[in-house]
């Protein structure tokens, strides 16, 4: 089969973990028989410089036009002076937005072989962690009226939280979904004590939850849930929650995996075009350096196979070459421990591939 995949590498360290997923997914096409044509667009602080916006229409357009969209990462220090909707991040808020990728999947997956990268007790994960946060991805108060006023305090600033019914249920299906595929047990994380907003959310949670008699539903408040997290982290399987939760809780999630650059992610709307991207940022400090863990990216190119082009297999060799090379002890420097081997970004992916 042949896909058509726009790329945005971004900005820090986004090229060159991207450079790796695709070395790794023309090996897999390779192995298989598939061709991927890239599309290199801009996006971030690199389509700033260039264009003197962080998300220029044609980057759009190409990617509405391709089978799915791969993401590296966006932001830096050079860009931080800038005025809110000229930010780098609104590279990512907009791609989301314009694509309609509402639901965003973050698995937290601790390998064994990096059980000792957990900075929670051993005994707390020793059950293995496997959770997969499902975050709304473009509603609620990143996308919600923003604004600034004078009151009598001063000069305020506000965004507004806010949910519709449909954007509840449409999330909350796909939650309970991926429940049904996987352990059968959802956790729905708002707010309902204080915030109107996750009134609505909870009613509408629990209105979808009667499609899926067979799931385990269960509520929990997104401070609590935070505190549970680090608690039980091996009782939790699906987690459905709103765009600023999901946000918080999937980088608290990604820590039972031993680094954040352990983290892939997937964004999905009703069709099957799709935007993965590892969850951690551009790293700046350590761009070009060849330290830089790719796994995050890598994972995300596996995520893309399985969910865009059903490439379940594929999807699945990455995912096992992945397993192999920790459990032969390799490490980027995030992941490193005593006794292991470390290797750069680039050794990393080599290595990677060498196993597929
Ligand atoms: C993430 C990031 C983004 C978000 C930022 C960079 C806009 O933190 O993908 O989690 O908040 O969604
Ligand atoms: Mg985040």
């Amino acid at each position: 089969m042949n896909f058509k995949i726009a790329v945005v590498a971004g900005d820090g360290i986004g090229p060159e973990v991207m450079e790796e997923n695709i070395k790794v997914l023309n090996a897999v096409g390779e192995k298989y028989g598939h061709s991927f044509e890239y599309n290199y667009v801009l996006g971030g602080g690199c389509a700033i410089d260039k264009y003197g916006e962080p998300l220029p229409q044609e980057t759009i357009d190409v990617c509405k036009a391709s089978d799915s969209v791969l993401l590296g990462a966006v932001g830096g220090w050079q860009w931080d002076t800038l005025p809110g909707d000229k930010r780098p991040e609104r590279a990512l808020l907009g791609l989301r937005g314009a694509l309609g990728l509402y639901a965003n999947l973050r698995p937290a997956t601790l390998h064994q072989a990096l059980a000792g990268a957990c900075p929670l007790k051993p005994e707390l994960v020793a059950d293995g962690v496997d959770i997969m946060v499902v975050r709304e991805l473009t509603g609620g108060m990143y996308f919600g009226e923003k604004g600034r006023k004078q009151t009598d305090m001063g000069e305020a600033a506000y965004d507004v939280e806010i949910y519709s019914e449909k954007e509840v249920e449409r999330i909350a299906r796909r939650g309970f979904e991926i429940a049904m595929q996987r352990g059968k047990h959802l956790t729905n994380v708002d707010k309902q004590n204080v915030l109107e907003s996750s009134r609505l959310w909870r009613s509408v949670v629990n209105k979808v939850a009667e499609d899926y008699p067979e799931v385990t539903l269960d509520h929990l408040y997104v401070d609590n849930a935070s505190m549970q997290l680090i608690m039980r982290p091996t009782t939790f399987d699906v987690i459905v929650t709103s765009n600023i939760f999901g946000d918080i809780l999937s980088d608290e999630a990604s820590q039972m995996t031993g680094s954040i650059g352990m983290l892939p992610s997937a964004s999905l709307g009703d069709g099957s075009l799709g935007m993965y991207e590892p969850v951690h940022g551009s790293a700046p400090d350590i761009a070009g350096k060849d330290i830089a863990n790719p796994i995050a990216t890598i994972l995300s190119g596996a995520m893309m196979l399985k969910y865009s082009f059903g490439l379940d297999k594929e999807a699945k060799d990455i995912e096992d070459a992945v397993t192999k090379v920790l459990n032969e002890g390799y490490r980027t420097a995030d992941i490193y421990s005593e006794g292991m081997k470390k290797v750069g970004t680039k050794e990393m992916g080599r290595l990677i591939i060498e196993r597929l």
